[in-house]
């Protein structure tokens, strides 16, 4: 297993600046977080990134080192452009792009956006599909709820639909891991990305167009995306594979970072 340095930078967009963590060397590879947590989350995949690859985790506008920006609350696209901005910021033409849940619907995003940019896809406990309207309601009691009690509320009422049975029974360093990376966001970040997801659109009729290999994975203990949808997900993908990580749940990354780790390196080594 290589372990690298991973270290913190900050692209400057405009009047905006994005902060991202970095590893290794080499193709690029990119890996938006899941909600609500941030960059920091993908320190396992940083410190084992594969030979020849370099690994980019942007915090996310509002969250972690990422300022909010003035105005409106943001949209998918909007966190999409942002992070096109950094690519070229980077000056990275293409990418591998890829995320976890919210970063999966972000991904969507910026395959609608700039398709060209991209040469392979990470799709992560992720869904293709918009809220339902029992989704919806419940998004907003949690826009409620953030806006009147903070970040620590929704970690409370969070965190046992985010990890899986293994991992709130017997990992507790990964619990702790996770509820520090909630606490450290904003609440009005959380709120944002509450209102990002509530409407943003059903990305399944772009399913088919997605051209290049692309990497389905998921935690078999994952109640949010259950490992059907998830197998459905990558049927709609042309050239897609898919892996079930035993043990871990929606946070599969972090809860299984060795099996997730060990999945992604495969996939990029022998599809890019
Ligand atoms: C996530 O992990 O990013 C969230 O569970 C996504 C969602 O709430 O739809």
């Amino acid at each position: 297993m290589i372990r690298s340095m991973v270290h913190e930078h900050r692209a400057e967009l405009g009047d905006r600046s994005i902060r991202y963590l970095e590893s290794g060397a080499g193709w690029p590879l990119i890996l938006l977080h899941a909600f609500p947590l941030q960059a920091a989350m993908w320190t396992p995949q940083l410190e084992r990134v594969p030979r020849g690859w370099r690994l980019i985790a942007p915090d996310i506008r509002g969250f972690g080192g990422t300022a909010a920006a003035d105005g409106a609350r943001p949209s998918m696209e909007d966190y999409a452009a942002d992070l096109i901005g950094l690519l070229d910021a980077l000056e990275l033409d293409r990418a591998v792009i890829g995320g976890l849940s919210m970063g999966g619907y972000i991904t969507f995003a910026m395959l609608r956006l700039a398709p060209e940019r991209f040469s392979g896809v990470v799709l992560a406990d992720t869904r293709a599909q918009a809220d339902t309207p029992e989704g919806r309601d419940n998004r907003r009691t949690l826009s409620e709820l953030v806006r009147t009690r903070g970040p620590a509320a929704v970690a409370d009422q969070m965190m046992p639909k985010l990890l899986g049975r293994t991992t709130r029974e017997s990992r507790p360093e990964v619990k702790q891991e996770v509820r520090r990376l909630i606490l450290s966001n904003d609440a009005a970040g959380i709120d944002g990305a509450i209102h990002a997801m509530l409407q943003r659109p059903d990305s399944t009729a772009g399913l088919g167009r997605i051209s290049v290999p692309t990497l389905v994975v998921t935690g078999d203990e994952d109640t949010l995306v259950p490992v059907a949808d998830a197998e459905a997900l990558q049927r709609a993908i042309p050239r897609s594979q898919f892996v079930v990580l035993p043990r871990a749940g929606h946070l599969s990354s972090l809860e299984s970072p060795d099996d997730f780790s060990e999945a992604l390196r495969n996939f990029l080594l022998s599809n890019l």
